[in-house]
């Protein structure tokens, strides 16, 4: 990532519901001394819960959600570039984003991902580590390509599949070391 001689980075966070996610990088980067700003929030979903945490932050919130893919994509970029955002960092948000609009923002993107990737991409993954009685799972910030969830591992955190869990338990434990490894993950990224 260039480095921005000084000046804050400028983060955008897309959401489309809960937003505990969202929720612990405002905490986290709200210190005085933080290098990052969390300039705008998106969600494609105008009643995501997570709006909240935006409100009450006062953080701009840009609700991207037309049919069209395409106009909604271009709508969406021209924001974000007016915004002058250096990083998108994606948080539960459940669009996949195109090829375009990855090419043309031209600045990374990560995401943070509920398994222990290349383990469990997509959807549904607490219920398959459950079935498929795996002993660990855990939690992967990564950069996002056109591949879904298969961009370059930033960090990831594992956790213990206990003989009792099941999804809620494990979800529960999972998103508990998100809202760590998350903030840990951008810094790394930025340094
Ligand atoms: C998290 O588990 C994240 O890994 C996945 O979606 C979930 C979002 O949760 N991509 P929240 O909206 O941040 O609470």
């Amino acid at each position: 990532m260039e480095k921005l001689n000084g000046k804050k980075i400028n983060i955008a966070i897309f959401i489309s519901g809960r937003g505990s996610n969202l929720n612990s990088l405002i905490n986290h980067f709200k210190k005085k001394n933080s290098k990052v700003l969390i300039r705008l929030v998106v969600s494609n979903n105008p009643k995501a819960r997570g709006l909240i945490y935006a409100k009450r932050s006062k953080i701009k919130i840009y609700i991207s959600n037309s049919k069209k893919k395409e106009k909604l994509e271009k709508m969406l970029l021209n924001k974000i570039i007016n915004q002058k955002i250096d990083l998108i960092c994606l948080a539960g948000f459940m669009r996949i984003l195109s090829r375009n609009f990855i090419r043309d923002f031209k600045k990374p993107i990560l995401n943070i991902h509920p398994s222990l990737l290349p383990k469990y991409k997509g959807l549904n993954t607490h219920k398959r580590v459950i079935e498929n009685k795996e002993k660990f799972s855990g939690s992967t910030v990564h950069r996002v390509s056109p591949k879904i969830d298969s961009g370059k591992i930033i960090l990831q955190k594992k956790v213990k599949v206990s003989k009792y869990e099941n999804e809620k338990s494990l979800e529960k434990k999972i998103l508990k070391v998100e809202h760590k490894l998350y903030p840990k993950a951008i810094e790394k990224f930025l340094n």
